[in-house]
C-alpha cells in the first residue's frame, strides 16, 4: 500500500481527542504518556515490594504454626501502644490499594492512548516482533491478578469461602483451604500467572523510568528472573505441600 493510500484509509477514521497542550508541570505529566508510564513503574515497584514481602511473612508456616501466628499478631499491632493497634497496617492498606488503582488506571489510560494513536487496529494475525509471551499476556495476568486477590481476600482475609476460619489461627486458615485440592490447585495456576506478570513487570519498569540502555540488559533480565522465580516458587510451594499433605 503507498504512502497516500494509507493516509486514505484514515479519513473518516474517529480521531483521538487534542491533547491540552498548556497547564502546571505536574498536570501535563500527568496526562503525558510518559507521566502515565512513570506511574505504572512507580505503584509496580511498590506492588513487586509489597508481594516480596508477603510471601516471605508466609514462608514462616514452615517454621511452626506460632511463628506465622505471632509475626501475623505483629503485622497488627506494629506501631502499638504509640499509635492505634492496627493504625500502621491501616496505611499500609491504603497506601497498597492507592497503588492498585493507580496502576490500573495508568495501564488503561495507556492503552487508550495507543489505540487512539491507531485507530484502524492491528492486521489480524498481530505481528509481535520484539514482543516476548510475557508482554503480550501482561493484560490477561494482571486480570487473573486481579480476580486472585478479590479470592484471595474472601478467603483468608475474611474467612467467606466455606472453611472453618479463625482470624487469629492464620496457620489453620491456611491449611483449612489449601487441604481444598481445586483451591491449591487455582492458587498454584494464579500464582505462575501472577509470577509471568511480575517477570514483565520487572524487565519492563526500567524501561519506563528511561533505564534502557542496551549495556544494562543482562543485568535487567537476570533482575526480572530473579525476583518472578523466587516469588512463584515461594508462593507456590505453599499450596504445593499443604495439598500433598507434608504440612498439615
Ligand atoms: C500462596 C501464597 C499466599 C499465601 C499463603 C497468602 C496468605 C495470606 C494470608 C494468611 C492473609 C491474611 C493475613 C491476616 O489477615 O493476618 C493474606 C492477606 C493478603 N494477601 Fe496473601 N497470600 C499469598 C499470596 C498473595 C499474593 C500473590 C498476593 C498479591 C498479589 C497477596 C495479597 C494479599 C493481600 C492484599 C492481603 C490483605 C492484607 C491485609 O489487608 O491485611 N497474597 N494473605
Amino acid at each position: 500500500m503507498s504512502k497516500v493510500e494509507n493516509a486514505q484509509r484514515y479519513v473518516g477514521a474517529p480521531q483521538p481527542a487534542p491533547v491540552k497542550k498548556d497547564g502546571p508541570f505536574f498536570v501535563m505529566f500527568w496526562r503525558s504518556a510518559v507521566g502515565k508510564k512513570w506511574i505504572m513503574a512507580v505503584t509496580g515497584i511498590m506492588l513487586i515490594g509489597f508481594v516480596f514481602a508477603h510471601m516471605l511473612g508466609n514462608l514462616k508456616i514452615f517454621l511452626s504454626p506460632s511463628a506465622l501466628d505471632h509475626y501475623a499478631e505483629w503485622l497488627r499491632t506494629i506501631g502499638y501502644p504509640i499509635l492505634p493497634k492496627t493504625g500502621v497496617l491501616w496505611l499500609m492498606r491504603l497506601g497498597l490499594l492507592s497503588a492498585v488503582v493507580l496502576h490500573i488506571w495508568a495501564a488503561a489510560s495507556l492503552t487508550r492512548m495507543n489505540r487512539a494513536a491507531r485507530p484502524t487496529g492491528y492486521k489480524s494475525p498481530r505481528e509481535y516482533v520484539a514482543a516476548d509471551f510475557a508482554a503480550r499476556t501482561m493484560r490477561w495476568t494482571g486480570i487473573i491478578l486481579t480476580l486472585f486477590i478479590v479470592f484471595h481476600l474472601l478467603d483468608l482475609t475474611w474467612g467467606q469461602t466455606g472453611t472453618t476460619f479463625d482470624k487469629d489461627e492464620v496457620y489453620n486458615n491456611i491449611v483449612n483451604s489449601f487441604q481444598r485440592v481445586p483451591v491449591a490447585i487455582a492458587y498454584i495456576v494464579a500464582n505462575i500467572a501472577i509470577a509471568i506478570h511480575l517477570y514483565h513487570g520487572a524487565w519492563s519498569m526500567f524501561q519506563s523510568l528511561g533505564i534502557n540502555s542496551p549495556r544494562f540488559n543482562p543485568w535487567r533480565r537476570g533482575f526480572a528472573i530473579g525476583v518472578a522465580s523466587i516469588i512463584a516458587v515461594g508462593n507456590i510451594s505453599i499450596p504445593l505441600l499443604v495439598v500433598t499433605g507434608v504440612v498439615k
